[in-house]
């Protein structure tokens, strides 16, 4: 007898091959747009609206059970959280075999850094300034988000982030335009491949539409305000390489910009988005973003959030159902034009055709065990994981650690913690999968003893005014991981912020560790042990007395199911760290937002000028500049040259360098490219990165680096925002970090 799922596969097959057949599409490639168009034809007014709501399953991926009766009636067109093939295939079945026109459901999740599989948060994964490595770990992604049933994520957040009192800069790409262009387009191409309807590719995201990083003071889902130059500068790129890219759809956000929320802006939505980039993508809102439009003072209730979000150009409604519900009367009213309607409809089933739905609407049960965490995905995770650390300090003595460290004191929260690895949107990850540090440590030092003492306890309440607990028991806790240090040859000391002290609704006014945290480093390092401190976060921290203190300092984020192995790879020098900064580490949270492409002011920081842009209680520069990183051995630049003194303003020059590995281990070094217009007529940043490549050498090898600067490198939006190469002196850089390293100068004519 046939067992049970392949019967259900058997009839799942029947059953698409009767849908492809009912909606004609059977015999030749059916021509999209016109299939599209004959099903809007045929649909109700309620039946469209429902193409445009999203609602969302219980956290678990279970279904709720009003879903089947709106999809029976074809009021719900798509879910998010719904995921497990059975799950999905329950809800699909009742589309296809219930519903009057039997158009398939999407299903979409957040798959931010990693579906079953997880990898570093997006923040560390970016330090790698490895491309391929963000694609790679999409495309992994993807297909155990496929297995399980979902055809979409919401993924990548994009949005560029200069304010570490934002929760979300971790699930970004940092603080800059350039790399974060790079690395969205990577993403993109990583879930979605060359065809999304594929078995192991699925629609993405690009996130939040648009400057939602520029909160007010860092306060999640506070009003941003910018000129358009800045907007179209700074936040616009990585998403236009995400267009670019080819990515499906956009998620519109939750702020206000300039006084318009980005959930009803026709300016971002309509006039950038379809006029200016051509994109025919779907617009999805955030989680009841388009009834929020009430909270912000811009729709008068529900009906209007309905009829200023729609036309403006969000398409499909998320979890609030303003369209469903007051949309139709608005269309009868002649509130909200058909063709508006047809518009956004045509977009939700272009992206159903996009992702193979119409020819395979239903997931293959026996897929999801055989794809989930998968050994070579594992593999992948633990490469990519240890490749996105950043070595903060290096004495040169602590680490790598040695064979002969027999006896290892692990110490402080993160040691034995198989909760806080993965960080924030974990996707389906689970902490049974996850190896510990302590795990890692045993399994990369067979011959050690690890000894394990908490430290300190962690716990996102400990932040608030009076919740850090009573001092007596940290006291004990501290007192214990003294004990334990005190027979060990090493130390390793973890510290840092739990998963959930950073993401969504998770601002903070402070940027120090938690509590109890350094008292327990200043007990540590006073027993003046070979002690190195493994950092675990998601935003940049102000570690000042930290740098000053730690003999070695890993900066190791949330490196995922991994991560045990990851770090003990770096700890160890099987991997050789490698990662650089993709945002600036302030000293303080006073410096704020704080970034490497600063203008220059009119009066640059001068110490030994107090009428200079600088501060009187603290060091004006960062503690860790973006781009910045160590290695197990040193590298060193030589030999700048610019191939040419001058050239025309649709010319380009090539940069080029020599790097060498001067010390004793192979190692990899990412050798960054900056450019800098010293005057034109509308300021531009001290400096711009506009090209990184990623080096490794043996010791005592060199290698030549080249970069080119063109129109793409050196233009900029003028006072009309129009992109323009103006004449001038540009400055470059080839450097290790966004400063330092080497610089030349040419001419544009
Ligand atoms: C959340 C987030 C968004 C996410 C969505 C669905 O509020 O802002 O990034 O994709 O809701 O979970």
């Amino acid at each position: 007898m046939a067992r049970p799922r392949l019967i259900a596969a058997a009839s799942a097959g029947l059953a698409a091959c009767a849908l492809v057949f009912q909606l004609g599409l059977g015999a030749q490639a059916p021509d999209i747009e016109q299939h599209i168009n004959a099903l809007i034809a045929r649909m109700t007014l309620d039946e469209k609206f429902g193409q445009l709501q999203q609602l969302d399953g219980h956290a678990d991926g279970r279904n709720r059970e009003e879903h089947f009766d709106l999809v029976r009636k074809g009021l719900l067109g798509s879910t998010l959280n719904v995921r497990g093939a059975e799950n999905v295939n329950a809800l699909q079945k009742a589309a296809l075999e219930e519903s009057r026109l039997k158009i398939p459901v999407v299903f979409a999740f957040d798959v931010i850094h990693g579906y079953r599989t997880v990898f570093p948060i997006p923040l560390g994964e970016t330090a790698s300034w490895d491309p391929e490595a963000a694609e790679r770990a999409a495309a992994i992604a993807a297909a155990e988000s496929r297995a399980a049933g979902l055809q979409w994520t919401f993924a990548p957040m994009v949005d560029i982030a200069r304010d570490a009192r934002w929760g979300r800069i971790a699930e970004g790409a940092g603080e800059d335009p350039w790399l974060g262009s790079v690395f969205a387009a990577a993403r993109v191409r990583g879930f979605q491949g060359t065809n999304m309807a594929a078995p192991d590719r699925i629609a993405a995201t690009a996130k939040h539409w648009v400057a939602y990083g520029a909160a007010e003071g860092g306060r999640d889902y506070a009003a941003t305000d910018m000129s358009e130059h800045a907007l179209r500068s700074i936040y616009f790129p990585p998403f236009k390489a995400a267009v670019d890219a080819g990515v499906a759809t956009f998620m519109s956000a939750f702020n206000d910009l300039n006084g318009v929320p980005t959930s009803s802006n026709p300016f971002t939505l309509t006039t950038v988005l379809r006029e200016e980039w051509k994109w025919d993508g779907l617009v999805v809102s955030d989680y009841k973003s388009v009834v929020e439009t009430i909270n912000h003072g811009l729709a008068r209730d529900e009906a209007d959030a309905a009829r200023q979000a729609l036309p403006a150009g969000v398409d499909m409604e998320m979890i609030s159902r303003t369209y469903v519900t007051h949309g139709p009367a608005l269309v009868k009213a002649g509130e909200i034009p058909v063709p508006v309607v047809d518009e956004a409809v045509r977009r939700a089933l272009r992206l159903k055709y996009r992702v193979g739905l119409f020819d395979r609407p239903y997931a293959d049960p026996a897929l999801e065990p055989a794809t989930l965490l998968k050994p070579e995905f594992r593999a992948a995770a633990r490469d990519i994981a240890a490749r996105s650390m950043v070595l903060l300090e290096h004495d040169g003595r602590t680490l790598p650690i040695k064979e002969g460290n027999r006896r290892i004191a692990l110490v402080g929260p993160f040691g034995d913690n198989r909760d806080e690895m993965m960080g924030n949107w974990t996707g389906d990850g689970r902490r049974e999968d996850v190896v510990t540090l302590k795990e890692g440590l045993e399994a990369a030092l067979p011959g050690a003893q690890v000894t394990v003492a908490r430290g300190a306890d962690l716990d996102v309440k400990m932040l608030w005014p009076g919740g850090a607990g009573d001092a007596a028991g940290a006291a004990a806790l501290r007192d214990e991981a003294v004990a334990a240090a005190r027979e060990a040859d090493l130390v390793v000391l973890t510290l840092g912020e739990s998963g959930a002290m950073s993401g969504e609704a998770a601002s903070r006014t402070s940027l120090d560790l938690p509590p109890f945290q350094r008292e327990l480093a200043e007990a540590i390092f006073a027993l003046k042990k070979p002690t190195a401190v493994v950092l675990f976060t998601g935003r940049p921290l102000a570690l000042g007395w930290l740098k000053a203190a730690a003999p070695a300092m890993l900066l190791a984020w949330f490196p995922g199911t991994e991560a045990g192995h990851a770090v003990a790879d770096v700890l160890t020098g099987r991997v050789n760290p490698q990662g650089k900064l993709p945002v600036t580490f302030p000293r303080h949270v006073g410096q704020v937002p704080i970034y490497y492409s600063h203008k220059a002011t009119g009066r640059p920081p001068a110490a030994d000028d107090k009428y200079t842009s600088k501060y009187i209680d603290a060091e004006w520069t960062p503690l860790y500049p973006f781009g910045y990183g160590l290695s197990y051995t040193t590298f060193e630049l030589s030999d700048l040259r610019v191939s040419a003194a001058s050239i025309p303003s649709t010319g380009s020059v090539t940069v080029s360098a020599t790097v060498r590995n001067a010390g004793a281990v192979k190692g990899t070094e990412v050798v960054q490219f900056y450019v800098r217009d010293v005057a034109a007529s509308v300021t531009r940043p001290v400096q711009e990165l506009r090209g990184f490549t990623r080096v490794t050498l043996e010791p005592g090898e060199s290698r030549r680096v080249e970069f080119t600067a063109g129109p793409k490198e050196l233009g900029f939006l003028d006072r009309d925002l129009k992109w323009r190469v103006e004449p001038g002196e540009f400055r470059v850089r080839v450097s290790q970090s966004s400063e330092g390293g080497l610089t030349g100068a040419f001419e544009v004519r």
